[in-house]
């Protein structure tokens, strides 16, 4: 028998729906809904205070020590710009980290990645958050746009892209702005299409105050050189062709990476396979944490102390919490569905899950081998991307979530509304 106190998940629903369309903002609708929205559509709670001093004084000593510390970042990284194709000469392995911390003393370091960086901790203006002046500046015009999750076409067996890396602030919800630390302006960046054997020329150039990268995990290429740290106004470039299907992410790699994937600066690319899979509505769904400080001026900074506490405030599908649910992804009965499911972290997984559906196949790898039939759900770890398959036979308004729930009543839900 089941009991009448425990809600259900399609009158879950149908609140949040007349909610939704009172307009109200994800945040009212927590209140709205009561107590009994907690199985799905919880108030987050409040992050944990700060943990042990002492754990985070040994972690910022040593990120001291290893860092490649940048007393005039531009000035610094000018050698590893992209005009000088060599090698970082840096050897920072054979160096222990009392060395690290005389060099980072006495000599201007050339790149800022690989280690722990703690540029950004240090930079008084920042106090380890994304409050830069362009991340703010603005922040009460920001208007509001779902992420489309429709998979792009492929553009051809030459894809070319130049991003830049850039510092705005980005509406999440009707009721908060965050300062994004972005690719392209938006949280995710763009997701990009291709095919195994695809050539990907990619440019970034840096318009941000602070050094950036981009790491494609697509990509089997020298990281020291193609993912090092460009300061603003300059560019890298390189070019790979994607061995593997799937759907990999890509990120920001400069040191911390925490911070910098923790504010916004990643996404995601699908890899087809050479020999087309089944005729399928594809979508991209790219899971990532929000550690936010309290409002200022409008805007919610990523902080990144919260980070390091790893107790998010948010749990999002395409970096806005509840977005599919406020507005659905809409198939038809006899579509065949594919989720490309990225987990961009920083540091959680996302288990994924269709409620009242089941896929009948996830590839834990490279598309169309390493399939598992029949499947409930199934964990994306951080740094990850799955493949999800399930054919839409009967129609229904089916929620996917992170059946991890502490995760996804944070925002990690959404609705696949199958319609006749
Ligand atoms: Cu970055
Ligand atoms: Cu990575």
């Amino acid at each position: 028998m089941s009991d009448p106190n425990v809600p259900l998940l399609s009158d879950l629903h149908d609140q949040l729906d007349a909610a939704t369309k009172r307009g109200r903002a994800a945040g009212e609708l927590d209140s709205a809904l009561g107590d009994q929205a907690v199985l799905v559509f919880g108030t987050p709670p409040r992050a944990a205070s700060l943990s042990d001093p002492t754990d985070r004084r040994a972690f910022l000593a040593r990120a001291g020590a290893l860092s490649l510390a940048i007393p005039g970042i531009g000035a610094a990284l000018t050698a590893c710009g992209p005009q000088q194709g060599s090698r970082d000469t840096a050897k920072p392995k054979e160096h222990d980290e009392e060395e690290h911390a005389e060099r980072a003393q006495t000599a201007p370091h050339r790149n800022s990645d690989s280690k722990l960086d703690s540029a950004v901790l240090r930079d008084r203006q920042h106090h380890g958050s994304s409050a830069t002046r362009d991340a703010t500046q603005g922040a009460q015009g920001a208007v509001y746009r779902r992420y489309d999750p429709t998979l792009p076409p492929r553009a051809g067996s030459r894809v070319q892209l130049h991003w830049h890396a850039r510092d705005t602030p980005v509406r999440i919800s009707d009721d908060t702005v965050v300062a994004g630390w972005t690719f392209e302006g938006d949280i995710p960046g763009p997701i990009v299409h291709c095919r195994v054997g695809d050539t990907i020329e990619f440019t970034l150039t840096n318009d941000a105050v602070v050094p950036h990268s981009m790491d494609f995990h697509a990509a089997q290429i020298d990281p020291k050189v193609a993912f090092r740290s460009v300061p603003q106004g300059q560019s890298v470039s390189y070019t790979f062709k994607p061995k593997w299907a799937g759907v990999f992410m890509y990120h920001c790699g400069t040191a911390p990476v925490l911070m910098h994937i923790g504010s916004g600066m990643f996404g995601a690319i699908v890899v087809s396979p050479a020999e087309p899979l089944s005729a399928a509505k594809e979508f991209v769904l790219v899971q990532s944490e929000m550690y936010l400080a309290e409002a200022a001026n409008g805007v919610r900074a990523f902080d990144y102390q919260k980070m390091l506490q790893t107790t998010p405030d948010m749990v999002v599908f395409n970096g806005r919490p509840n977005q599919y649910v406020k507005d659905p992804i809409r198939v038809k009965v006899g579509d065949r569905v594919r989720f490309w499911v990225a987990d961009a972290g920083p540091t959680h997984p996302c288990q994924f899950h269709v409620v009242g559906e089941q896929f009948d196949t996830v590839y834990l790898g490279s598309p169309p081998a390493n399939s598992i039939r029949g499947v409930q759900t199934f964990s994306v770890p951080a740094g990850g991307g799955m493949c999800f398959e399930l054919l839409c036979d009967i129609a229904g308004e089916f929620p996917f979530v992170n059946h991890g729930f502490g995760h996804g009543q944070k925002g990690a839900i959404g609705f696949l509304d199958v319609e006749p």
